[in-house]
Formats: C-alpha cells, structure tokens, sequence
C-alpha cells in the first residue's frame, strides 16, 4: 500500500496520534523580534538569557518553572482566594492533596522550591556533615553548604554521560553511599537529598528498585531520605512506562509508593504542580515538623500560607490533582520527546534518553572547538536566541559554580543548554521552530567562537553573570 505524501507524527513512529488533554481558551499574544532587535537584546544581556526581557523572546524555553498554563478550574480557584493572615481555607486544601497525593503527614508551605530548601538545609544539616545526593541541583546544593554542609554526588557514573542509554540514569550507585557512610560514619550524614527527576543530568529517572534498595541502605544506618518532589510525576511516568509490573499502575498510585520510601520532601511547585509560584515541605516526623514550623515564621510566613497568597494555595491544591493525571502527563513528556526525535533524527547531538522537562543539547559535541573555559553552552544559548528568538538557558560550567574552598570553577563532565518545556502553553509547531532554529545553529557551528566572562556574581552566578564573546 503506498504512503500518504504528508504523515502526522503518529503515522511516522506506527502508531495511532493521541493529543493533549485540553483545549485553549485564552491566548497571549508572541512578539518576534527582528534580527537586529534580538542582537541589541542580547548584547544589552551580556549574552546571558536570563538577562533578556521577556518582550524580546518568541519561543521562550528557559525553563519549565513557574511558566504552565492554569486550568480554568485553577484560575477559578483564584477567585475563592481566602486572604485571612492566619489559618486561611485555603491551606487546609492544599494540606488535604498534599496527603492525599503524597502520603506525608505535616506540611510548610513555601513561597517556592529555595524556600523550601532553606528551611530543610538549616533544620537537619550540623557544620562539618555531609549530603550525598544523586546529582547537585544549583540552589539545592548552595542551600546545604550556606548550612554548614558539603554536597557529595552518589549518582550512578552513567548520569554524567549523555550518550549512555540506561533507563534510570537518575539512581543513587549504592556502592559510593555505602563506601561514603564507611568513610565519615553515618553520624557525619545529614541525610540523603534525593531527587526524583535529576535536572542537571537531563530530567532522568529514579527507578523504585533503586529508591526501595537505597532505604534498605539507609535503614541500616539510620540515615534519613529527604525527597526534591519537584519533578516526581514525571518520575513516575518512567517507572510506569519503563519499571517492570508498573504498565498498569496509575502515575498518582506510584507517586505515593515512591514517597514512602522517603521520610519528607521539598516542592517546587512552579514544576509538575502548574502553577506559576508556591512550594512545600512536607514531613513525616513530629519534632522536624515542630522546628520547621518555627523557622517558617522567621523566613518565609505564618505556617498557614508560608509566602504565598490564599489563592495561590488554592491554584496549587487543585493543580495537584491536574498533575497526577496519566493523561496529562502523557502528553507533556510526548511534547519534549517529540522535540527530541525530531533533533535525533538530524543526528543533533542531546542527553538521551530524552528526560521528562527539557532536552540537553550537548554543547561539547556541538561545539568541539570550544574549550570548556570558553563556556559553550552559554555560547550555544546566545546563538539560538540570536537565530531565532527562541530562550534556552545553560547548564554546564556557569552553573556548576566555584569550589568554595579552591576558589576554582568546578567543570562537570555535562556541559549542556538546556530547552525547557513550560506545560500546556506551546503547541508541536513552536516546537517544530524550536528544533528547525538548533538545525540551523548546528550548521553553523564550525564558525562560532566562545565567551569571556566579564562579570561575575558570588552565587548562582548563572543567573546574573554576563559575557563577551570571543574574537
Ligand atoms: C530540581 C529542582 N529543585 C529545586 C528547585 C528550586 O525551586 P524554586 O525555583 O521554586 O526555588 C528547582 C528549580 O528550578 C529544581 O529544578
């Protein structure tokens, strides 16, 4: 039978299309710069995307973070805004699907994820401990050591390779926690930071095996496991499609069997939980819940809105149970996988396997002339926005920081620009720009030269640093 001269997606991977679950009642407007307008942007930036304005970005894929489409149901929630300082209606719904979804007993609200980790960072880690964790996050890991501790990465050694394929590259390696704990004692362990997807490795997975084995671990040495619930229901949708006997076990079902290995979690909820501020602590431990709900008052708020407005607490409570939904998350992984596909099918080179938020383009086989202190994912990041308009952010040696005790820049073995996809706000054919705007860059790549940094903030310096390039 011949083929049809056009073919939907579907059609092109054998199988029959599915669509997001919604549809689009309110729009806003995009703006496409024009080529000279988009260098002025950047130059103005110091080539550094988080310093562009956002009336100069068309396709904005800095980050997943706050950026999601609300529901109607959720801006409907807006409305039911019950603005009492104390005790506000619209905590306890967000404490009720906190429960519910989580399993946790005690929740903190939190003006966002930082927040969260603040609070986390000073109430369990002592000067002079150590937090192993399957990979750094930037303001994870800032939040740990501003208390006194020092991050050690227990991830598995495929994480740091973008070409390796294993299907969990987020796991802990038992054996560098073990062979951690034989080294400093598991007294010298503040606990276990462990997130359930890594960003920095590309958005990869933890599978229950791995979560389930690493308790095991920990229980034999009375460590406890606090959870980055940031991104789990994108977890989830991995262990459901990938994890043996979990091909019929709905995402909101593993969700709760994941957090019961754990003994609390922290949330961004500008993530998985589509709204565009909040976040959450949430633990299980009574004397913990007590210290952490002193602390919120000094950093954040009273403990019943911890920063955020009665109506953003309600927005979120319901944004929890819009995010457990299989369909839903389906479709949002279906959109950054078909990016994906359509850059592997042009031999573009990106983390695989393609993760849950955002594809990784591997700025070091993009550019292999660049050396690493030229920072070419940044570079990277500035070429896009310069061809296209289109907002991606780096994740490589800008991010990573200094060591504080050398002073010296840490250099990871990933050095990556990342294109994040917000939830249900761009359709297949921003994506298709998207990835023709990385095809034209990528032709182009032999004559692009590197960056020099001219300014440079004390943390998170990716943030605010800027740049010049090279001659
Ligand atoms: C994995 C992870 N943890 C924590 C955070 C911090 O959350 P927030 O930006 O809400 O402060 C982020 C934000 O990007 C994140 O991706």
């Amino acid at each position: 039978m011949s083929q049809p001269a056009y073919r939907t997606m579907g059609q092109q991977f054998g199988r029959r299309s599915w669509a997001e679950p919604w549809k689009i009642k309110m729009v806003e407007p995009l703006h496409v710069p024009t080529r000279t307008q988009r260098e002025v942007a950047l130059r103005d930036a110091g080539y550094n995307s988080f310093l562009l304005r956002s009336e100069d970005v068309y396709i904005d894929l800095l980050t997943d973070s706050g950026t999601s489409a609300m529901s109607d149901r959720q801006w409907a929630g807006i409305m039911l805004g019950d603005e009492a300082y104390a005790g506000s209606r619209n905590f306890y719904h967000l404490e009720e699907a906190v429960q519910r979804s989580y399993g946790y007993r005690h929740l903190i609200p939190t003006h966002q994820g930082r927040g969260a980790e603040h609070l986390i960072s000073r109430a369990l880690i002592r000067p002079g401990q150590y937090v192993p964790g399957n990979m750094y996050f930037t303001t994870t890991r800032l939040h740990q050591e501003l208390a006194g501790g020092t991050f050690v990465d227990v991830i598995i050694d495929e994480a740091h390779d973008p070409a390796d394929l294993h299907p969990f590259k987020g796991n802990v390696d038992l054996e560098k926690l073990e062979a951690l704990i034989a080294r400093v004692g598991a007294e010298k362990i503040a606990y276990l930071s462990l997130a359930g997807t890594v960003n920095m490795a590309g958005g990869q997975p933890v599978s229950l095996a791995n979560v389930r084995a690493v308790r095991a671990l920990c229980n034999r040495h009375g460590i406890r496991i606090y959870l980055d619930a940031t991104r789990l229901v994108e977890n989830a949708f991995f262990i459901q499609e990938r994890e043996e006997g979990y091909q019929d076990t709905p995402i909101a079902a593993i969700v709760k069997e994941f957090c019961g290995y754990t003994d609390g979690a922290w949330m961004s909820a500008k993530k998985d939980h589509l709204v565009n501020i909040g976040g959450w602590l949430a633990v299980n431990d009574p004397e913990l819940f007590d210290a952490l709900r002193n602390l919120v008052v000094i950093y954040e708020g009273l403990h019943t809105y911890g920063g955020m407005a009665g109506r953003d607490m309600e927005a979120l409570a319901i944004g929890i149970a819009e995010s457990m939904q299989d369909e839903h998350v389906r479709a949002r992984v279906g959109q950054v996988r078909y990016l994906g596909d359509l850059l592997l099918a042009w031999d573009i080179p990106i983390v695989q396997p393609v993760g849950g938020h955002a594809i990784f383009l591997d700025a070091k086989r993009f550019y292999p002339h660049i050396p690493q202190g030229q920072f070419p994912a940044q570079a990277l990041t500035a070429a896009l926005y310069l061809d296209s308009g289109v907002r991606a952010m780096e994740r490589g040696i800008v991010s990573a920081g200094r060591d504080p005790e050398t002073g010296d820049h840490r250099r990871p073995a990933l050095e990556l620009t990342r294109l994040t996809i917000p939830r249900r706000v761009y359709t297949q054919a921003h994506m298709d720009v998207a990835a023709e705007s990385v095809k034209a860059v990528y032709d182009a790549r032999s004559a692009m030269r590197g960056l020099r940094m001219v300014y440079e903030p004390k943390y998170l310096r990716f943030f605010q640093a800027r740049f010049e390039p090279l001659s």
